[in-house]
């Protein structure tokens, strides 16, 4: 069931004393034990354990998650304990996908650290670990009892990270006005209150308070999973970009000595994405134009070899969205408003790659 989050790590005392656990696990990387653990220790009522791993997005793979569930039997974790998930969305989607299947599962409160957990992976209740260089490809759906959102540890979170979550804000800002449900009255009839309308100007490392933006994306996420928690339809949207980005992301990790993350790979999604939309769905050359440059602005841009082309379809079939020869995407109609199941070409696809190259 979907938990509204908290909006401070404050609460995290009362939570925990109401829950009476037998145990308190953390899970977390050697960043956020190093960087974020102190935070939260001093906010629990009870000592802990801790299961460290890790940074990084190699690290949420099927060893680490026999190595979790080792831990946890080792650490005599019963099923009234509790495992805190501390940490980005590699921490929280292999520690929800662990505990949730820990003695046919146990209780997890996501603790986001960094922005893209906080806006997009810590809310949702989708869990998940990857399997070779294929994301998510194992994983259940199972929500945290509580999330815990607090932009303090932003603070200590790399530049390079925090832009890359922006990646996910942006996303939410090109599907925002998509409708929840069939009887919805359009909500924004004033462009000028969507939420792409400011962000698009915004630096990220510049941004003062975090808290109404994440609220935004946070809303607009949870009501689109109550409507479709299992993505059978509505819920597809909140893919936007990430058909053509995680392919670039699983290429990327095959190819690149520094790989690109996640929100970065989605960026050039979005873009890719963008002009399929502007070719199949009626977006306008205007919005398109909007799309690439302030993406591009904030993301500067990936090159990659026209032959790499083949392998990023490779991927784009391996995803688990698609079936059989069909690639099928949420492309927009308007900035704010998507559609899902499109089905492209892998001619039209290229094009897209193509386009992202000429920019
Ligand atoms: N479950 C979902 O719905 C969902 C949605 C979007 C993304 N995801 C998944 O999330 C993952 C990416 O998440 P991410 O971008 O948060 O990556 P991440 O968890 O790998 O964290 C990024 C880096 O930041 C470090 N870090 C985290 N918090 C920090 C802090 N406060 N200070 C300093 N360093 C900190 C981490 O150690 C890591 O090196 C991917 O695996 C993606 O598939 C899941």
């Amino acid at each position: 069931m979907i938990q509204v989050p908290e909006f401070s790590i404050t609460r995290i005392e009362a939570y925990i004393k109401k829950g009476q656990y037998s145990k308190i696990i953390v899970l977390c990387d050697e960043n956020t034990s190093r960087l974020c653990m102190e935070q939260l220790v001093k906010e629990l009522p009870m000592p802990i354990e801790r299961i460290t791993l890790l940074p990084g997005e190699h690290s949420k793979n099927l060893e680490n998650a026999a190595y979790i569930w080792d831990q946890l039997l080792e650490l005599d974790a019963d099923r009234k304990a509790v495992l805190i998930n501390l940490g980005g969305g590699m921490i929280t989607d292999i520690g929800g996908f662990c505990a949730s299947s820990y003695k046919r599962g146990i209780a997890f409160i996501n603790l986001p650290t960094t922005l893209l957990g906080m806006v997009d992976a810590a809310i949702g209740g989708k869990t998940s670990i990857n399997i070779r260089h294929y994301k998510n490809q194992v994983g259940l759906f199972a929500f945290p009892e509580a999330v815990f959102i607090d932009p303090v540890f932003l603070g200590t979170l790399p530049k390079r990270e925090l832009i890359a979550g922006y990646a996910e804000i942006l996303k939410y800002g090109l599907i925002q006005e998509t409708k929840v449900s069939q009887q919805e009255e359009d909500k924004y009839s004033d462009q000028k209150d969507l939420l792409w309308e400011y962000i698009k100007y915004e630096e990220p490392v510049n941004i003062p308070d975090w808290i109404p933006i994440i609220k935004t994306c946070v809303d607009l996420k949870e009501a689109v999973v109550a409507a479709d928690p299992k993505e059978k339809g509505l819920r597809k949207i909140l893919n936007y970009g990430h058909t053509i980005g995680h392919a670039i992301e699983s290429f990327s990790l095959d190819i690149d000595e520094v790989p690109l993350l996640h929100g970065e790979s989605i960026a050039v999604g979005m873009i890719a994405e963008a002009y399929l939309s502007y070719k199949k769905t009626g977006l306008s050359k205007e919005a398109l134009n909007d799309i690439s440059a302030v993406i591009i602005r904030i993301f500067g841009k990936y090159i990659f070899e026209n032959p790499g082309y083949d392998d990023l379809i490779h991927y784009m079939h391996m995803d688990k969205k698609n079936q059989a020869d069909e690639i099928r995407f949420v492309l927009l109609e308007k900035i704010g408003k998507a559609l899902y199941d499109v089905p492209c070409t892998i001619k039209e696809i290229k094009e897209s790659l193509d386009y992202y190259l000429t920019l």
